[in-house]
């Protein structure tokens, strides 16, 4: 007998954002095909059974993709074959820069019996923990998701960016990091303020979780200062202040004894 195949989101990494659904099926999972940026302790909880296969990459490590793809292809139709429960188990949400789309087409070509399991995709834990309005009655109308790097390292995803930003949408820009410079210059050069807003958050809901908040002209000399840990996702916005931040500036300012 051959069981379903689950594509599971794990969310950014505290297993306490794993949905109901992902964890039954992970708790019932005889093999787990997993990725680089899953959280250790999703991991650890995995039944001692369960066979775990690490198949992720890792910020230009020297696999060769296709490479990869392929065995991941080749280890989800050996799994089920074998009568196995297989899950892969992919960060965040599966269709948000995820790959899973590919791994989805795969398994409809071999007729594979499969389901999505949505997960809660970084950017959006980010911007609660850190009370960032990513949408905001009146303020803030629509929400941008765009990768800072692309196949071929070009960046015209960011001229369209640039006019979202300009009529006031927040843009969430993962694996972006490595490239933040490129991409303020393309950002000024395109016309976006430099005075825009600039929130980097890392580690999202890993215990050492950090956030940096500046502006289009001054963040890299913060971040030099201040250096985060990958993965770290980054909003930019004319509408972004976190609420945190906000509070930190007022108590700042604020000059009763109370405060001080
Ligand atoms: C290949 S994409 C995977 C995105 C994932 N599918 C999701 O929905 O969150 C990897 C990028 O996601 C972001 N990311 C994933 N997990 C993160 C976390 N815990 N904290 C901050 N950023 C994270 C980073 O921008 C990272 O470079």
């Amino acid at each position: 007998m051959q069981h379903r195949l689950y594509i599971v989101g794990a969310g950014p990494g505290d297993p306490d954002l794993l949905t109901i659904k992902a964890h039954r099926v992970l708790m019932q999972a005889d093999v787990v095909l997993y990725d680089a940026l899953l959280g250790k302790q999703i991991l650890e909880m995995l039944p001692e059974s369960c066979e775990k296969v690490y198949v992720g990459k890792t910020y230009k490590d020297q696999q060769d993709q296709i490479k990869r793809m392929c065995r991941i292809n080749a280890l989800m139709k050996k799994g089920v074959e074998e009568g196995k429960r297989v899950v892969r188990l992919k960060t965040g949400d599966p269709l948000i820069f995820g790959r899973g789309i590919e791994e989805v087409r795969f398994l409809r070509n071999e007729k594979i019996d499969y389901e999505l399991v949505p997960g809660i995709t970084a950017g959006i834990a980010a911007a609660n923990h850190c009370q960032i309005p990513i949408t905001e009655r009146s303020i803030n109308r629509t929400l941008l998701f765009c990768t800072g790097t692309t196949l071929n390292g070009d960046m015209k995803q960011f001229d369209a960016v640039s006019t979202m930003i300009q009529i006031g949408t927040p843009v969430m820009i993962y694996m972006g990091l490595n490239n933040l410079g490129s991409i303020i210059d393309k950002l000024i050069d395109n016309g976006v303020k430099a005075d825009t807003s600039i929130c980097a958050i890392s580690k999202v809901s890993y215990p050492d979780e950090k956030m940096l908040f500046g502006n289009l002209s001054n963040f890299m000399s913060k971040l030099e200062q201040n250096p985060l840990e990958m993965p770290t996702i980054l909003v930019i916005g004319e509408n972004i202040m976190p609420m945190l931040e906000e509070a930190d500036e007022l108590l700042n300012q604020c000059k009763c004894t109370d405060c001080k």
